[in-house]
C-alpha cells in the first residue's frame, strides 16, 4: 500500500542524539521488524513514522511524498503501542467502532467492519465484552482489531506481543503474520525479541545505540552478521568470542591465540590481512558449530568442563578456557563431567572473523 523512506533521519532530545542518520527503504507490502536492545531508538523510529515525532534532521517519505510535518491523522497509518490501550468503559464493539466513528462513518457501515473484522481476527464472541473481562491475548486481538478496521496503508507495532505469555505469543506470531499477508498492508513491527525478527520479518533491520546495525532477511543477518554487535545479538546460545591475531608460522598464515592454532589458506589469510587494521582479530563461533573431541590438532582447544545443562534433546556444556567461559551444544546423552579436561574443536567452516578495533565483519 505505501513505501517508506528514511533519508539521514536524525532525532535529537536536547543534546542525546536518540536515531543517528538512519537511511533505509521500507517496500510495499512488506512485514519489516526493526529490531534492538532497549533504548537503541526503536519507539523514536516508529514515533516519527506515525508523526507523532519530527525528525531533528533529514527527510521522511510515503512513496514519493514527503511527510516530515504531516499531521499524523493526515498519514492513514495505524499504530499499536508497547502498552496498548483499550477504553475500559467501552464494549470491544465500541473499541473497534471508535475510530470509526470519529470519522464520523455512516452507522451501518460501521456496523459491517466492526463484524467483518470481528470475523477476522476470530473475536466475535466478545463483541459486547468490556475489556477488564478478557485475557491478554483477546485484549490484543481487540487492539489489532481497532487499528485494522479504518484499513490503513501502513502498520505500525511497538512490541504489541511483549505483554503476552509464552505460549500465547507464538501463536499469535503466526497470526500476525496471516493476517498481514491477506492484508497487504506494509508492516513495520518493533521488538526487541531476536526470535519474532527470524520467524516473522521479510526483512529485520538491526539496531545499536541509535545507529543501524545491519539490514537484512532474518537468515542472511543470522548466516553474515556485519559487525560483532549483530553475531552477539543474533542465536540463542550466544556466539562465543574469541581474541586472537593473525600470524605466520613456517610460511604459512594461522588465527592463533595461546589456546588454538586454525590454518587459513592463502587467500584467505590475504583477505584478512587486507581488511584488518592491526592483524587483531576476535573469532567468533556459535556454541551449535563447536564440539567436544578425542583428538588434537587444527582448531582444537583444551578446557576444563565448568558447567553441564541437559536440555532433553541436547546438553548445553560450559566450557573453561583461562579466565573465560564458553559455550557449546552437545547430544543429549553427554558423558563428561565438571572439572574434566576435555577437547574442543570449532568447526571452521562455520567461524566469524571480526576485526578488533572496528568490530566489522571480516569474512
Ligand atoms: N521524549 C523524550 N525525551 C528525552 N529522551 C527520550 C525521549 N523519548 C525517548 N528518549 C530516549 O531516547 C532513547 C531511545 O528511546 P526509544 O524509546 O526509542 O528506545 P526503544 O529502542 O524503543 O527502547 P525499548 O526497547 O526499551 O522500548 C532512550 O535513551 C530514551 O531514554
Ligand atoms: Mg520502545
Amino acid at each position: 500500500m505505501v513505501r517508506v523512506k528514511f533519508d539521514s533521519v536524525s532525532k535529537d532530545y536536547g543534546n542525546v542524539t536518540v536515531v543517528d542518520n538512519s537511511s533505509f527503504e521500507v517496500k510495499d507490502q512488506e512485514f519489516f521488524i526493526i529490531l534492538g536492545p532497549s533504548g537503541c531508538g526503536k519507539t523514536t523510529t516508529l514515533n516519527m513514522i506515525a508523526g507523532l515525532e519530527e525528525p531533528t534532521s533529514g527527510n521522511i517519505y510515503f512513496d514519493d511524498q514527503l511527510v516530515n510535518t504531516m499531521a499524523p491523522e493526515k498519514r492513514d497509518v495505524a499504530m499499536v503501542f508497547q502498552t496498548f490501550a483499550l477504553y475500559p468503559n467501552l464494549t470491544v464493539h465500541d473499541n473497534i467502532a471508535f475510530p470509526l466513528k470519529l470519522r464520523k462513518m455512516k452507522k451501518e457501515l460501521i456496523e459491517e467492519k466492526v463484524a467483518a473484522v470481528g470475523v477476522k481476527l476470530r473475536i466475535t464472541h466478545l463483541l459486547e465484552k468490556k475489556p477488564y473481562q478478557l485475557s491478554g491475548g483477546e485484549r490484543q486481538r481487540v487492539a489489532l482489531a481497532r487499528a485494522i478496521v479504518r484499513e490503513p496503508r501502513l502498520f505500525l507495532l511497538d512490541e504489541p506481543l511483549s505483554n503476552i505469555d509464552a505460549k500465547l505469543r507464538v501463536h499469535m506470531r503466526a497470526e500476525l503474520i496471516a493476517l498481514q499477508r491477506e492484508l497487504k498492508i506494509t508492516t513495520i513491527y518493533v521488538t526487541h525479541d531476536q526470535v519474532e525478527a527470524m520467524t516473522m520479518a521479510d526483512r529485520v533491520m538491526v539496531m545499536n545505540h541509535a545507529k543501524i546495525s545491519q539490514i537484512g532477511k532474518p537468515l542472511e543477518v543470522f548466516h553474515k552478521p556485519a559487525n560483532l554487535f549483530v553475531a552477539g545479538f543474533m542465536g540463542t546460545p550466544p556466539m562465543n568470542f574469541f581474541n586472537a591475531e593473525l600470524k605466520n608460522v613456517n610460511s604459512h598464515q594461522v588465527v592463533a591465540n595461546e589456546f588454538f592454532t586454525i590454518n587459513v589458506d592463502k587467500a584467505m589469510g590475504d583477505r584478512i590481512s587486507k581488511s584488518t587494521t592491526g592483524g587483531e582479530l576476535i573469532v567468533g563461533v556459535r556454541p551449535q558449530n563447536m564440539q567436544q573431541v578425542t583428538a588434537s590438532g587444527d582448531a582444537v582447544f583444551e578446557g576444563e568442563v565448568y558447567a553441564v545443562e541437559p536440555l532433553g534433546i541436547e546438553t548445553q556444556v560450559d566450557v573453561k578456557l583461562g579466565d573465560s567461559i564458553y559455550k557449546f551444544v552437545g547430544p543429549a546423552e553427554y558423558k563428561s563431567k565438571m572439572g574434566d579436561k576435555i577437547k574442543v574443536k570449532i568447526d571452521t567452516s562455520n567461524m566469524h572473523l571480526f576485526d578488533r578495533k572496528s568490530e566489522i565483519a571480516l569474512i
